[in-house]
């Protein structure tokens, strides 16, 4: 192992998300989480919190935590709930909210979501509505959590009708983002998770996705430096678009490229093992770039250089292998009408001029997108 590869030769990186009064720091670093108790034990107003974490975590990485906050002299209980999409729903709701009751939560106190995405925007949105608002603090565990879901204050479930289509606007109160969690993550998760890196790049840091293009095989092996660098760029372009649209009335909105086409992706596969979230943004954002080509908005051959990326790192980049579990081009628009960026009824596409150059497109003809979804169906 070079220098460049130790993680203790890495100190710490911080990140603002400057918001005035909910304003807090992201800590990206190697094995933070034994500093968590350091970090969490001037938010606290009483010496106690409620970790909430799903079961595979739980089994890997909970006894670590308690015994740091417990040696902080933090007092902790753990809710655990069922890993996996099915848990941000109704049910999952009501019951986290039930057990953080049950477990005394007050108004003042802090809850610690400790898991990927579903937890944070499970947990964020129990501790959003629980006692009409309690803190808490996102301890990431996944790549796709510490570069995108725990940073933003977006928390949620799922409703039958689409995606976290219910939820709020909650802020947490720091980020713990541990990189060595990372190393027990699955392959497949550490992929779709890099495909939201690679999303930073695509919507404005050209620099960044060549970058990328050279090291991405170093970040999905964990390689310390390049790791710290790809979690510190995007928690900094997340910081920055956040601070300046908090509640996404504008440019917030750009953080969804290929989101439109992945949440109707996931959607007909019923949010399963066939195609996990950041799979399907990664197919969303090939999308992206092919109906901007088509469309003429962006010049040839861009598409293929980030379909080239995303697929040299294993990411799939079209529908054919979930094609089976697709319905036709009418209905996988029909899914996408319901997603949360229609805008007075019309569809909103989050387009492309070039790499890092996306901007909102309002107004496709729909002859336009259906005809441009069969091709993607019939595509091999
Ligand atoms: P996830 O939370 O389901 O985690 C993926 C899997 O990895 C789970 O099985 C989990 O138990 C396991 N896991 C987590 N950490 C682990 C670790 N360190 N070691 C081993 N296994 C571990 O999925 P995700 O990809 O992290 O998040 C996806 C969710 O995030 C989706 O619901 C999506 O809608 C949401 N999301 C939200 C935002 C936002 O801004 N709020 C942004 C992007 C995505
Ligand atoms: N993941 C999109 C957002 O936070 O706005």
């Amino acid at each position: 192992m070079t220098d460049n590869n130790r993680s203790d030769a890495e100190p710490p990186a911080t990140v603002e998300v400057a918001l005035g009064p909910r304003s807090y720091s992201i800590h990206i670093g190697h094995r933070l989480l034994d500093q968590a108790g350091a970090i969490l034990r001037p938010l606290l107003k009483r010496p106690r919190c409620v970790i909430v974490t799903d079961g595979h975590v739980a089994v890997l990485h909970l006894q670590s935590l308690e015994a740091v906050l417990v040696a902080s002299g933090i007092t902790t209980a753990a809710v655990v709930v069922p890993p996996g999409e099915a848990s941000k729903s109704y049910e999952g709701l009501s019951s986290l909210c039930d057990q953080l009751l049950a477990a005394g939560v007050e108004r003042s106190d802090l809850v610690i979501a400790f898991g990927g995405g579903v937890i944070g925007d499970l947990a964020g949105f129990a501790s959003a509505v629980l006692r009409r608002g309690v803190g808490y603090v996102q301890v990431p565990t996944t790549l796709l959590a510490q570069v995108d879901s725990s940073v933003g204050g977006k928390t949620g479930i799922n409703s039958a009708l689409g995606k976290n289509l219910i939820g709020a606007f909650h802020q947490p109160q720091a980020v713990i983002a541990d990189l060595a969690l990372l190393r027990t993550l699955p392959d497949r998760e550490l992929r779709a998770g890099y495909a939201e890196v690679v999303k930073y790049g695509l919507i404005g840091d050209s620099a960044f996705f060549t970058w990328l293009e050279a090291h991405g095989p170093d970040v999905l092996a964990c390689k310390a430096e390049a790791l710290k660098h790809a979690v510190a760029t995007s928690c900094r372009a997340k910081a920055a678009i956040v601070a300046a649209d908090e509640t996404e009335t504008g440019p917030r909105a750009l953080l969804n490229l290929g989101h439109t086409f992945g949440h109707a992706l996931e959607a007909a596969t019923g949010y399963g093992d066939r195609l996990i979230h950041g799979e399907a943004v990664a197919i969303g954002m090939a999308m992206a770039f092919r109906l901007s080509e088509r469309l003429g908005r962006c010049p040839p051959g861009t598409a293929a250089r980030v379909t080239a990326h995303l697929g040299s790192l294993g990411l799939p980049t079209g529908v054919c292998a979930i094609r089976e579990l697709l319905p036709d081009a009418a209905g996988l628009l029909a899914i996408m009408r319901h997603d949360k960026k229609a805008r007075a009824g019309k569809l909103a596409f989050i387009l492309v001029r070039g790499i890092g150059e996306t901007y909102v497109e309002t107004g496709i003809p729909e002859e336009a997108i259906i005809g441009f979804l069969a091709d993607e169906l019939a595509m091999r």
